[in-house]
């Protein structure tokens, strides 16, 4: 029997959703984190879970061609970039496959149409926002450690694009009397005229912010959610978008309205649902500076929203890494929407749901990732969907 702490030695297969990599060895399955497919290595068994057995790596003994030396000093520590060990193709090619995995073993699609992960024109130094964990006692300040919530103090983080990169400094160097003494985490954005962060403190606002996406300009602040990588948003929408236009549309999780405002140029009418009420003003304001009249955004659960919606031309759902509730799904089949376009952050949750709404009646007619996540496991994928007549 195996058991933890025992060392073994394996041959890494490719990488899972979730982001580790595959091995087996007697008999069992091994998942190894931080590996890249090809990797031969000496790993450490963390955790047993019936046959699986959870690793870390002792020793590289034979590198993957694919595998590069992680540039950042915390890699391995810090459980924000997971994929810093692969090269930029590789990690593409990784996100390929998960998706592809998802998509085969959760939705249990047979036949899957050819696609790509588009990949991010920056690969460092791209994220506009971030979540920054504080630990008080510690007087520690950047992100959770992998699969722990210790907090892993980070003075420059590679990922973040140079303003927030400053705004951390800036942070860092704040008095620790300064900080609000329940403070547990800090939310952070960059926008074209600054950085927003909430909660406000000592020289830091939660200031409204400007930036223009394609042919749209939103505003927005760090109490609402935004995309983290904007440099591949107008192909994102492009591809979610495709060639719709009719009568009515419906723009489901809309935060800011980051689809809901190129809707509107493309249908009589617009329905957009959000919970969050900060992200629901930003939405309206942002149609109502773009001239867009025929949107309506309601403050509302995604669930009570549509409700009382009888019909929809086109549904587009962008919900977070959960998926969309089952009563959602189960109210947008009722809609009889003649295309779906759903956006995910998750393509394992995406799946789940991919799989009720080919059994409601639609066809999968094309799909696209997105790298905006670039040296993590995470992907964007759109998936656009027709209805079956
Ligand atoms: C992945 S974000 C997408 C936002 C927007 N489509 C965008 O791309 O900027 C998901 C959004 O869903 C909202 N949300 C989460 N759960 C919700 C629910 N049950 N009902 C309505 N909105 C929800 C969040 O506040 C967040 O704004």
């Amino acid at each position: 029997m195996t058991t933890t702490s025992e060392i073994m030695e394996v041959e890494i297969e490719r990488i899972l959703p979730g982001g580790m990599g595959l091995a087996h060895a007697d008999g069992k399955t091994v998942f190894v984190s931080l590996a890249a497919p090809g990797d031969r290595l000496r790993v450490r068994i963390e955790r047993v879970q019936g046959n699986v057995l959870f690793a870390s790596i002792v020793e590289i003994l034979a590198p993957s061609p694919v595998r590069v030396e992680p540039p950042c000093p915390y890699f391995g520590r810090c459980g924000g970039c997971d994929f810093q060990q692969l090269n930029y193709e590789a990690q593409l090619a990784a996100k390929t496959g998960i998706i592809r995995d998802c998509l085969q073993r959760i939705a249990r699609l047979d036949e899957i149409p050819e696609f790509m992960v588009h990949p991010s024109p920056n690969n460092w130094r791209y994220r506009v926002r971030a979540t920054w964990q504080i630990d008080r006692e510690q007087q520690e300040i950047g992100y959770y450690e992998g699969g722990s919530r210790r907090v892993c103090d980070v003075a420059e983080c590679a990922v973040l694009m140079p303003e927030l990169q400053q705004t951390l400094e800036r942070v860092r160097a704040t008095k620790w009397n300064e900080f609000p003494p329940d403070l547990k985490h800090l939310d952070v954005v960059a926008g074209e005229d600054g950085v927003s962060l909430s909660p406000p403190f000592a020289e830091f606002n939660t200031s409204e912010l400007s930036l223009r996406v394609g042919n749209e300009v939103y505003n927005y602040n760090a109490e609402a959610f935004f995309q983290i990588n904007p440099a591949l948003l107008p192909s994102l929408i492009e591809f979610a978008l495709s060639d719709v236009g009719g009568e009515t549309a419906l723009d489901l999780y809309c935060g800011v309205g980051l689809f809901t405002l190129p809707l509107a140029r493309r249908f009589t009418k617009v329905i957009g649902v959000e919970a969050n009420s900060v992200a629901t003003r930003f939405a309206r304001r942002n149609l109502e500076l773009a001239g867009l009249a025929n949107a309506r955004v309601m403050t509302s659960s995604v669930a009570e929203g549509i409700r009382n919606v009888r019909s929809a031309d086109f549904v587009l759902l962008d919900p977070p890494r959960a998926g969309a509730e089952s009563i959602v799904i189960k109210r947008i089949l009722d809609l009889q929407a003649e295309r779906i376009s759903y956006v995910s952050c998750d393509p394992a949750t995406l799946a789940r749901d991919l799989k009720k709404l080919i059994v409601g009646g639609y066809a999968i007619e094309s799909i696209a990732g997105f790298d905006l996540f670039p040296q993590t496991h995470h992907v964007e994928t759109v998936v656009l969907l027709r209805r079956l007549s």
